[in-house]
């Protein structure tokens, strides 16, 4: 992907395929573009506004027309205690999408993902890769391969 644009189409066609009860992980390193990923696929889930890094924030919940999308970013997050009493567990649940930067900083506490996709840096631009764990991950990379092919 030699261009941010198509970082941003990348997320674009993340949302064929998406919807609530889907967990999709981003890998890779500062700068790699995770969060450009989810700007394209908030843009084309019909979010307008800013698409903030929840960095500080831990978690950015966004209410779309067809699903609810919490946006995570565990960059920083080093108290698993303040997992457990804060209730965020209870964001992973069948009526959201939950989409996760930096899922290797919270250690066991999350389950699985549908979906991985690792991005790394290539010359000028980036390297994707997309891995599916589940038959419904399965089902959202070949919707969004199909939507990547076609535009
Ligand atoms: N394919 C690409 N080629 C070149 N630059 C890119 C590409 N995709 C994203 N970028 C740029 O790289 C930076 C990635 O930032 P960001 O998405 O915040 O990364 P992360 O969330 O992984 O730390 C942004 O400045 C963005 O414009
Ligand atoms: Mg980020």
């Amino acid at each position: 992907m030699p261009a941010e644009a198509d970082t941003l189409r990348l997320g674009e066609a993340l949302a064929a395929g998406a919807g609530n009860g889907l967990v999709l992980h981003l890998h890779g390193e500062l700068g790699s573009g995770k969060t450009t990923v989810v700007r394209g696929l908030l843009h084309a889930l019909g979010h307008a506004g800013r698409v903030k890094s929840p960095s500080y924030t831990l978690v950015e919940p966004y209410s779309l027309s067809r699903l609810n999308l919490y946006h995570f970013d565990f960059y920083r997050f080093n108290d698993q205690a303040e997992w457990l009493s804060s209730g965020f567990r209870e964001y992973f649940n069948a009526e959201s999408l939950c989409v996760v930067e930096w899922p290797e900083r919270a250690g066991d506490l999350l389950a699985p993902p549908d979906l991985d996709l690792s991005l790394s840096y290539q010359d000028a631009g980036r390297a994707a890769a997309l891995e599916a764990h589940s038959p419904p991950g399965e089902a959202w990379l070949a919707a969004a391969l199909r939507r990547w092919r076609s535009c």
